[in-house]
């Protein structure tokens, strides 16, 4: 089975990573690996509705912020890769420099020194020379640095459109195509928020 790691840290946008995780429930082929910071579940708890047992029960295992020993942080667990959503500039920057002391930061070092894609949907706003220069660092290492910018060609209505049409694009980066909102040219259909999907991907 193929496996993804979701890494949630304390920037705002939590709502981003629990959609990912609904979406990614969608996957049948796709083992999904969770772990977040101690910041992560502060800010989820500020901004968002669902719980911390929801966001635990979309993912197949659940790894601990400080268990540098836990198999993500191991380059023999193969995966697919690693998205950072939301992704803090404390963690980005930790990342960039090889600072890996929690799990987050030594997985995603493991994931670039496999050469396996790392997506940082980094969260700030605005940005000084130091969060460029970091954010230079990571993509010549590789990453692809994705702050979740909204599109606005598909009329999105609802933050939930905004939100969905970001997630969607992340996860194309894997080659993980789920047509939680509308493509440029074509129909998809948009699944229910909060809604566990079962059985695959939704017909368009
Ligand atoms: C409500 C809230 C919103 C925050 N939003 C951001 C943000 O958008 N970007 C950011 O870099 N830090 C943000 N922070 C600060 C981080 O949570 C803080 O730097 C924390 O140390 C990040 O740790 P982590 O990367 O281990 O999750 C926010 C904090 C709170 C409480």
């Amino acid at each position: 089975m193929k496996r993804i790691i979701i890494a949630i840290t304390g920037a705002t946008g939590t709502i981003y990573a629990v959609r990912l995780m609904e979406l990614l429930r969608a996957e049948t082929t796709l083992e999904v690996h969770l772990v977040m910071s101690r910041a992560a579940k502060m800010t989820l708890k500020m901004e968002h509705d669902a719980d911390l047992d929801y966001i635990h029960g979309l993912a197949h295992e659940v790894h601990d912020y400080g268990n540098i020993g836990a198999s993500i942080s191991s380059g023999s667990f193969h995966s697919s890769g690693m998205i950072v959503a939301p992704c803090s500039i404390k963690t980005m920057s930790n990342i960039a420099m090889g600072n890996t002391g929690d799990l987050i930061s030594r997985a995603a070092d493991v994931v670039l020194k496999e050469r396996r894609p790392l997506l940082i949907a980094i969260r700030e706003t605005p940005l000084h020379a130091g969060h460029l220069e970091n954010l230079i660092k990571l993509s010549r290492l590789g990453a692809i640095i994705f702050p979740p910018v909204p599109a606005f060609y598909n009329k999105p209505v609802t933050l939930q459109d905004v939100v969905d049409q970001s997630c969607m694009r992340m996860l194309d980066q894997f080659d993980i195509h789920i047509e939680s909102a509308p493509r440029w040219g074509e129909q998809g259909g948009i699944p229910a928020v909060g809604q566990q999907i079962e059985g695959g991907k939704k017909e368009s």
